[in-house]
């Protein structure tokens, strides 16, 4: 250490070889090993090794430079000796050196190979021994032990490094040094600092602050410390206490919860992949402690798990005779329906592993889709579950959610069969027509894979995430309309059509079915309370309800029983017979009026069309009128582009044929014309209002009225002829329903007209069918001319 003495004694050469380095500062009095990668750092410290020269050490301001000058260096540095340099494999330098003191570089003399500088060494001075500074040392060394105690990083034998050191200066240097956690920007300010009182107080501030960081490390790793201890603590007290259960015979009732769960699973009778998703689930939680927020996702989990239908299943009814029976028992009629579920009976007897049809019911409202699917369910003896596809727009409503959404729950196909118990239920979807499609995926594409037999073996719920088997399911599926039904979904169904009914079906529905039913609902004994005779019910579906299935029927019945039920309530005993007049009195005046068909009818210009409508066919009048103008023709009523342009066509042949109906032939040049199609809110469309429209308007312009109690359909073509329309058994019921005995229907559709509508009704109507405009004028207008007749075929 001569080198050190001669550096006290101010030996410090006037030049001196510059290390720059890196991010780090090396204290006097302080070794610290250091790497030298730079080639002239390597080379400044082999002539310094062979020399023994000091060198003075100096941190760079930024330490990515690779060439400093004076500006890039602090302006203090520290002499230094080099104790141990050895050059690696790779050429850089790995070497040992220790701080001397500090020096001020006062210019840079040589920058080539390296850096050397013209320095002046700093003197420090003694300080003068007193109490304060007494008090400051010894502040500063209890704030290093402090320091070290509090980090579990440091060894505890800095502490001796520190002790050697007696005097403040060189004390000062030694612990700055020691505490790695220190910046480079202090250790830099303490070198800068010469005065030892001052350099003493800095340094008692940043141990402080050290201090306290330490203490708070450590606080919270105590405290970290001691909640791990407690759970383990009572890991393992909880563990002894099972032992001591087990020793006396009982368990806890977690373990009990458990087995009782793990029991439950062996016995749900589950494929093998859902009783490994649950076994696996099981484990895991055994592991959590029940409060946590994940047992009780598990928990449901499997409880979701053990109580779906694995094997649980119904036998099918195998006799026919008594399925028969079920099904007349609670619906009227519909013997093709019938016929059908029977057959499907039949060969499911014959072959019970045979595919399942999935059946699909279309017509208007009340038409009883809903309670037949029901109904099936009870002739073949099967669990029965309804869920309403109507407004569902969302995929996961089918599928269900994937466990990782927070309140995740299966889909409505997975809830259903839970509910229903078995694995072959009936399952009614109802309002497939309604189905919604949006942004969060389309639920028709999951339906699809539902209802496919090819796929519904393996059907797997987004939450349950096993598969599930729905091929024992028997599908059945309802809509008002199959046109808003997807394709690929219509393509898989087996449709069956329920048009609606005949006042007379209504009547033997409503004797049959509803009374008695709404009786009992009320509280009333159908057999001694209450008896309905036909006209009443006759009067009910024709004068207060307008519809093609029983549903209003029904509801204007249950407000009868409701009064009816009253009276008993207050007294009366005898049977009540709800006659025409008892309906009157109950219910008012009814709504819907023959008369009125016949009032609107009476005004030349005003024709009866008919129209078919998801609920079951309507009537419709069309409302022609003409005033002085510049031929305009002016069409309102929410008409659709295809019905716009029959109305145009229609006036297109009028005034074609204006001659032979003895039109004024110019009526056009100072006309304009108005059809309107009442009811205008509600938009109407399609081509079958043709003959409807050119009646109207012949009616208007030859001022004949069309007759009375009579109504109409049919396309027509430019040229005259009557083409055929759909629908004509909805079209003929609603006349029916409105009062009308003549229909003129196109010839093409006699077909229909002879299969679809029932006899019940044909007889009691007058059907005109025509191949020409000229035939349907013939038949609608009041005081045909003389020529009409022989018109008829030239217009045709
Ligand atoms: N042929 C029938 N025999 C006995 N009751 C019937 C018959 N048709 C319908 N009903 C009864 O009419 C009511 C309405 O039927 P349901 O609810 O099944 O109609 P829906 O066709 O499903 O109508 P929506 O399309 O509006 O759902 C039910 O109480 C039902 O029992
Ligand atoms: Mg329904």
């Amino acid at each position: 250490m001569s080198d050190a003495k001669d550096l006290r004694a101010g030996i410090v050469p006037d030049i001196l070889a510059i290390l720059p380095l890196r991010g780090s500062v090396l204290m006097p009095h302080a070794v610290l090993p250091l790497g030298a990668g730079r080639a002239s750092s390597v080379r400044l410290i082999e002539e310094a090794v062979q020399s023994g020269w000091l060198v003075g050490a100096v941190m760079q301001r930024d330490p990515k430079e690779d060439a400093p000058d004076q500006g890039g260096l602090f302006p203090v540095g520290t002499v230094t000796i080099i104790h141990k340099a050895m050059k690696q494999s790779d050429g850089s330098m790995r070497l040992v050196v220790q701080g001397l003191g500090r020096f001020r570089i006062l210019e840079i003399v040589q920058r080539e190979p390296y850096l050397r500088a013209r320095v002046e060494a700093v003197v420090e001075d003694d300080p003068a021994a007193d109490v304060e500074l007494e008090a400051l040392v010894r502040s500063v060394r209890t704030l290093f032990e402090k320091v070290i105690t509090l980090s579990p990083g440091l060894p505890d034998e800095l502490i001796n490094v520190v002790g050697s050191a007696n005097e403040p200066g060189p004390l000062a240097d030694l612990i700055t040094a020691s505490v790695p956690t220190f910046g480079n920007e202090v250790k830099q300010e303490l070198l800068e600092t010469f005065n030892i009182r001052e350099r003493l107080q800095k340094l008692a501030s940043a141990l402080a602050k050290e201090a306290e960081v330490a203490e708070l490390g450590s606080k919270i790793q105590s405290e970290v410390q001691s909640e791990v201890s407690k759970t383990q603590r009572e890991y393992y007290l909880r563990e002894q206490l099972k032992a001591i259960q087990k020793e006396l015979g009982e368990t806890d009732e977690r373990t009990a919860e458990l087995d009782a769960l793990r029991q439950k699973i062996d016995e749900a009778g589950m494929t093998e992949e859902a009783q490994r998703e649950a076994l696996r689930e099981l484990d895991r939680l055994g592991k959590m402690p029940p409060a946590a927020a994940e047992y009780t996702v598990a928990r449901t989990y499997i409880d979701w798990l053990v109580a779906m239908p694995w094997k649980q299943e119904t036998t099918d009814a195998v006799d026919l005779d008594r399925s028969r029976g079920i099904l007349d028992e609670d619906h009227e009629g519909l013997d093709k329906i019938k016929d059908r579920i029977l057959e499907y009976l039949a060969v499911k007897k014959i072959r019970p592993e045979g595919k399942d049809p999935i059946l699909c019911f279309v017509g208007p409202p009340g038409v009883g889709k809903t309670s037949l699917g029901r109904s099936i369910a009870r002739a073949l003896g099967r669990k029965f579950h309804r869920l309403s596809l109507g407004g569902m727009r969302d995929e996961a409503e089918i599928r269900g959610h994937r466990r990782t959404y927070i309140g995740a729950l299966p889909g409505q196909i997975v809830q259903g069969l839970r509910r229903a118990g078995t694995k072959n239920p009936v399952l009614m979807l109802d309002e497939i027509d309604k189905l919604g499609m949006d942004f969060r995926g389309d639920p028709a594409s999951a339906l699809l894979e539902v209802l496919d037999p090819e796929q519904n073996g393996t059907f797997r719920d987004h939450y349950l995430d096993v598969a599930f088997d729905l091929s024992r399911v028997l599908f059945i599926t309802t809509a008002n309309v199959l046109d808003t039904v997807p394709a690929p979904l219509r393509d898989r169904m087996e449709i069956i059509h329920l048009a609606g009914y005949t006042e007379e079906e209504k009547v033997a529905i409503a004797r049959r079915h509803l009374v008695p039913k709404q009786a009992r609902e009320h509280g009333l004994d159908p057999e001694r309370d209450i008896e309905f005779t036909r006209e009443a019910l006759r009067l009910l579906a024709r004068g207060y309800t307008r519809e093609a299935g029983v549903r209003s029927l029904e509801r204007e019945i249950a407000s009868v029983c409701r009064k009816v039920a009253r009276r008993r309530a207050e007294g009366q005993t005898e049977l009540t017979q709800v006659t025409p007049d008892a309906i009157t009195t109950f219910l008012g005046t009814p709504r819907f009026e023959y008369e009125e068909l016949q009032e609107r009818t009476r005004v030349p210009g005003v024709a009866t069309g008919l129209a078919w409508t998801p609920a079951g066919g309507d009537i419709l009048f069309v409302e022609a009128t003409r005033m002085p103008g510049q031929h305009t023709l002016t069409l309102t009523g929410q008409l659709g582009d295809v019905m716009k342009e029959s109305a145009q066509a229609a006036l297109s042949w009028v005034r074609g044929h204006a001659g032979d109906l003895s039109i004024a032939p110019d009526f056009w040049a100072h006309s304009d014309i108005h059809v309107h199609v009442p009811a205008g809110a509600i938009p109407k469309d399609g081509p079958s209002a043709g003959v409807t429209m050119v009646t109207a308007l012949v009616s208007l312009l030859t001022q004949r009225a069309v007759q009375s109690g009579l109504a109409m359909t049919g396309e027509v073509s430019l040229s005259g002829r009557v083409l055929p329309v759909g629908g004509i058994k909805e079209k003929v019921l609603a006349a029916h329903r409105a009062g009308i005995r003549t229909v003129i229907l196109p010839r093409r559709n006699e077909k229909n007209l002879l299969e679809d509508v029932p006899a019940a009704v044909r007889d009691v109507m007058t059907f005109h069918l025509a191949d020409s405009i000229g035939e349907v004028l013939h038949a609608a207008l009041e005081e045909a001319p003389q020529s009409a007749s022989e018109l008829a075929g030239q217009w045709a």
